[in-house]
């Protein structure tokens, strides 16, 4: 009996908290409301002549299993298409943001980052319509 209560205990408590930090989730707010903000002047100023708004949910929906610093590896080195790479890159970073507000993914406390391959462990995936 007490051997059955320690194995719920781990099953229950201990793994989620070690597999659960594996892979952050897009539902789980990888950027600031600010940081969206900046994004959207940065796209009204270099990517809405080529780009409305809409174009960026379905593009999101092609990327679904990919990781955004797959994405953001892609924008950052083809776009805008008439200057690639031409944007500093916290510039793409703080745009990827915008993006990913335009979808209605969550915003969170902390701002989306390009360094210390932190967007390789953002696994882009459908929203969580649950919550
Ligand atoms: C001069 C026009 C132009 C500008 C400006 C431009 N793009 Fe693009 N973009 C394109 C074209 C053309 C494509 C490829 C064809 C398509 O899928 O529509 C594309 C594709 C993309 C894709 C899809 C990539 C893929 O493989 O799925 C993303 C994301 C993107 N652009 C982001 C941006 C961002 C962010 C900016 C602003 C920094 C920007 N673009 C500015 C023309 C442009």
């Amino acid at each position: 009996m007490r051997f059955l209560s320690l194995l719920v205990f781990l099953a229950c408590c201990i793994s989620p908290a070690i597999l659960g930090n594996d892979a952050r989730s897009l539902n789980s707010g990888v950027y600031t409301k600010e940081q969206a903000k900046k994004g959207a002047r940065l796209y009204k100023t270099n990517c809405l002549i080529c780009h409305d708004k809409k174009y960026f949910k379905p593009v999101l929906k092609t990327w679904e299993g990919r990781t955004l610093a797959l994405l953001y590896e892609t924008m950052s080195t083809t776009m805008p298409e008439t200057n690639p790479a031409g944007l500093p890159r916290q510039d793409y970073v703080d745009i990827l943001a915008y993006i990913l507000s335009l979808s209605k993914y969550p915003a969170g406390d902390s701002k989306l980052d390009y360094r210390n391959e932190a967007l390789g462990d953002i696994y882009i995936k459908a929203m969580d319509k649950t919550k």
